[in-house]
């Protein structure tokens, strides 16, 4: 018998990174997050420090390998996965120029009514498979060239965030199919560079990445980063995944008529896709998967457990305390105690557009809303309404994948608000479909390194390791007496938002 191998899996969440080392079973070895915040400038505007990301990344990948006792030799391979749409810029040495303009940062609406005049809106969806969307790459790039002139001269590369730490880490400038096609830039039919968009939006392909399909190496551990990591020099490094589409490899959806629904910080709902699938409306949005020949239609919202996170920051410093002394996840606690709130949270109802929305109202100016809130209502209630309102935004969400007759006959979850049973519920209830969760629960970070062990030989191919890997955990079901009143709610919801739409613009406008 040989020796075992292992695989890590590094994903560049929006709250922190998290790695993780997993032996070829697809079983947890050690894993290890560090955090960072997001900066927020302005209202709707959201950065990061990329410098913070590699911080991360080492600190990281150094705690999975000394924590676990392995020989670093015996990793076969590294799969990356993160945020995707951030626009990291580096000069010609690769220093990094400014602060990432991150996937939920709202200020580019003129660029993207610029972006959608120069090249035609019909044309545009054609080729990129998506509108251009103020969450997307293009635009960024845009408003850095208009706004910051002198900053722009100095740029020599154009990459993603993952793809950052792939330069980090090997010293190649490479990305691959699925992240890129958030930028607004990628021919998503062709699966390559849009030669044409970049010529008409003046951006020069010699600053972008070198263009891989997911699960192909991309490039090698150098001696630097071995030193800093505790990794091997000369460990491959494989294309890996926007972190939806790494996602979906982690919990298997890889063939048609799968889906799953996540709840980070964005709340996304994927289905895998064998042909291009385009909403002509730009609702949704259809991107290359990782699995080679076949596309997605996903949808984003921007602050799904981010809204909670909020909450839970800016209001429950004593549950902060009470959870760190007792040994618990603040959220579990929570959560638990919004049960004790009714469906419709004592008649509350909670708009989660606390970054603007993107799916499927393309509202940058939107906002936050508490409807209808009392004198009785209790934390419980505001936690309950936070959740209810999550998931009717995903709702809106799957009705348009609906229309767009994708196929799924049961939706999987993973992701942060996957753990928690209410919402594991309050999502059968409301989306009408049966809720599956998938064990083991690590998304993108396996489903990266699933793409590393595919891309190194340790896997035969994507569907074959995730079905040695995966298996469905518990399932929640529509309870047919609950339905009736969340639909109310729903509609409710859905109105509220419609008779603010101009509101919010003033607002935004004060
Ligand atoms: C997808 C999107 C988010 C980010 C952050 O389009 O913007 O899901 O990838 O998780």
């Amino acid at each position: 018998m040989g020796k075992p191998k292992y695989l890590i899996g590094i994903d560049l969440g929006t709250s922190g990174t998290k790695t993780v080392l997993f032996d070829i079973s697809g079983a947890v070895i050690s894993s290890s997050t560090a955090e960072y915040p997001i900066i927020q400038p302005r209202n709707g505007w959201a950065e990061q420090d990329p410098e913070l990301w590699w911080d991360a990344c080492v600190k990281t990948v150094k705690h999975v390998i000394s924590s676990s006792g392995i020989d670093a030799c015996d990793i076969a391979g590294i799969g990356l996965s993160g945020q995707m749409h951030g626009l990291v810029l580096l000069d010609g040495d690769g220093a990094v120029l400014r602060n990432s303009i991150i996937w939920c940062d709202g200020r580019t609406a003129d660029e993207c009514a610029e972006i959608t005049e120069t090249i035609g809106a019909d044309r545009l969806i054609a080729i990129t498979a998506n509108p251009a969307l103020t969450g997307f790459t293009a635009g960024k790039i845009l408003w850095v060239r208009k706004h910051e002139p002198e900053l722009y001269d100095r740029a020599r590369h154009i990459l993603l965030p993952k793809d950052y730490l792939r330069y980090k880490l090997c010293g190649v400038f490479a990305t691959e199919v699925s992240d890129s096609s958030g930028m607004n830039l990628l021919d998503v039919p062709k699966r390559k560079w849009s030669e044409e968009i970049l010529e008409d939006l003046g951006i020069d392909e010699e600053f972008l990445p070198k263009m891989h399909e997911s699960r192909d190496v991309t490039g090698y551990i150098t001696h630097e980063a071995a030193l800093l990591t505790g990794l091997k020099a000369g460990t491959p490094v494989v294309g890996g995944a926007g972190d939806n589409a790494a996602a979906a490899v982690g919990t298997g959806v890889v063939e048609s008529g799968k889906a799953f629904i996540t709840l980070g910080t964005s709340g996304v709902i994927f289905a895998h896709s064998d042909k291009v699938n385009i909403d002509p409306k730009g609702r949704v949005h259809t991107f290359c998967a990782a699995v080679p020949d076949a596309w997605t239609v996903m949808s984003c919202t921007l602050c799904a457990a981010g809204s909670l996170q909020w909450f839970v920051n800016n209001l429950c410093e004593a549950d902060i305390q009470g959870a760190e002394k007792a040994g618990r996840d603040v959220y579990e606690i929570i959560t638990e105690q919004a049960a004790q709130s009714p469906v419709g949270a004592n008649r509350l109802i909670f708009l989660p557009y606390l970054m603007g929305e993107r799916s499927p109202i393309l509202d940058p100016d939107a906002r936050g809303v508490f409807f209808g809130l009392s004198g009785m209502h209790t934390r419980h209630d505001m936690v309950r309404a936070i959740m209810e309102g999550v998931i009717y935004s995903q709702r809106d969400c799957l009705d348009v994948l609906r229309e767009m007759k994708t196929p799924f006959g049961q939706i999987l979850v993973t992701g942060g608000g996957g753990r928690s049973p209410l919402w594991r519920q309050m999502m059968a209830d409301v989306l009408d479909c049966p809720v599956v969760s998938v064990t083991p629960m690590n998304g993108p970070a396996l489903g990266a390194a699933i793409l590393a062990g595919v891309g190194t030989g340790v896997y035969e191919s994507i569907p074959s390791a995730c079905a040695s890997i995966l298996r469905a955990d518990e399932t929640s079901v529509p309870d047919r007496e609950q339905q009736p009143a969340y639909e109310q709610y729903y509609a409710l919801y859905r109105e509220v938002y419609n008779r603010l739409t101009s509101q919010f613009k003033v607002l935004s406008e004060l």
